[in-house]
């Protein structure tokens, strides 16, 4: 049972692709709390079956778009305005992809085809949802923008290869716009710094079962499932958190702000005479 935390609120989700996706848990919760928006994902994605079934329970159109073209956005607000009857008050960007993890090129041999492609797909496509919305004026005042963001853009972790990069401009990507679309139209824009996840894009990061349980055991809290992810971002799209702007917010169980825990030390004493020195990627 919701709270109608977003009762009249029009929005609009991209990246939901099953319901491992952070997205499609932050769909199911908008809808929840009284929500009206519609999905958005690659022609690919929404052709799935379960896409097509996310849409239903909902009640929300799927509208098919490629995040890195501007018209395919354009079409993406206009038709959203349409079904939803007026002006969008919170946008999710859920989307991120890098074809060097995918075809395992490491960091120091990076594809600079594939890597232009890592940071339009997961970050520039962030400012031409901005961009777009923003030239059409299809956001109401006191609107949200959100993408989801990974502590890598600020350290280094093993195997998140290009991701680190297209994350640490999501990021610089939110406080210049954020500047922007808060000081011209009273929107606000913030990341989510969210903790390793178990979901299909997660997944392609090398070594992901390794970091998970890593974060895991290093945070007080805990990692941060994808629910939980959700229930934030629902109190970021709600008018409980419209002076929060150019933010990238942690959500991570406290792992982002420790060093060394009890835990860690213990094992890493037990282990250190057995130390494995190889630097193999
Ligand atoms: N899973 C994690 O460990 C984790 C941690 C922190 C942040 N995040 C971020 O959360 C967001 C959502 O990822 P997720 O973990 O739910 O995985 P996911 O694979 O379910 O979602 C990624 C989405 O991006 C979409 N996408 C890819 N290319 C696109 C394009 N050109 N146009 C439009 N959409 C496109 C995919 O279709 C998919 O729906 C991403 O930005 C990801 O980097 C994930």
């Amino acid at each position: 049972m919701g709270s109608n935390l977003l009762k009249e609120k029009k929005g609009i989700i991209f990246g939901a692709l099953n319901d491992k996706s952070i997205a499609w848990k932050v769909a199911e919760k908008a809808f929840e709390e009284g929500a009206e928006f519609t999905l958005s994902n690659t022609m690919v994605a929404c052709r799935m079956g379960e896409v097509v079934e996310l849409g239903k329970k909902c009640n929300a159109e799927i509208i098919p778009a490629d995040a890195t073209n501007v018209e395919d956005l354009e079409n993406v607000y206009k038709r959203s305005m349409e079904v939803l009857g007026g002006k969008i008050d919170f946008v999710l960007h859920s989307i991120g992809m890098s074809l060097n993890v995918r075809k395992k090129r490491v960091y120091h041999d990076l594809d600079y085809n594939y890597l232009q492609k890592t940071l339009d797909i997961s970050a520039i496509s962030f400012h031409k949802i901005m961009q777009v919305g923003f030239k059409m004026d299809a956001i109401n005042p006191w609107g949200s923008m959100l993408a989801l963001s990974y502590v890598a853009a600020q350290r280094t972790l093993y195997g998140y290869n290009d991701m680190a990069d297209a994350k640490a401009l999501l990021e610089s990507i939110a406080r210049s716009f954020g500047y922007i679309y808060g000081r011209e139209k009273k929107v606000r824009v913030n990341t989510i710094s969210q903790s390793p996840t178990p979901t299909t894009a997660g997944s392609g990061v090398k070594g992901i079962d390794g970091l998970m349980d890593f974060s895991d055991r290093m945070s007080p809290l805990g990692n941060a499932s994808a629910e939980e992810c959700a229930n934030y971002c629902i109190v970021m799209f709600s008018d409980f958190t419209k002076k929060v702007t150019m933010q990238n917010l942690f959500h991570d169980g406290g792992f982002s702000s420790m060093g060394m825990s009890i835990r860690a030390m213990n094992q890493y004493n037990k282990s250190f005479d057995n130390e494995d020195v190889s630097t193999k990627y």
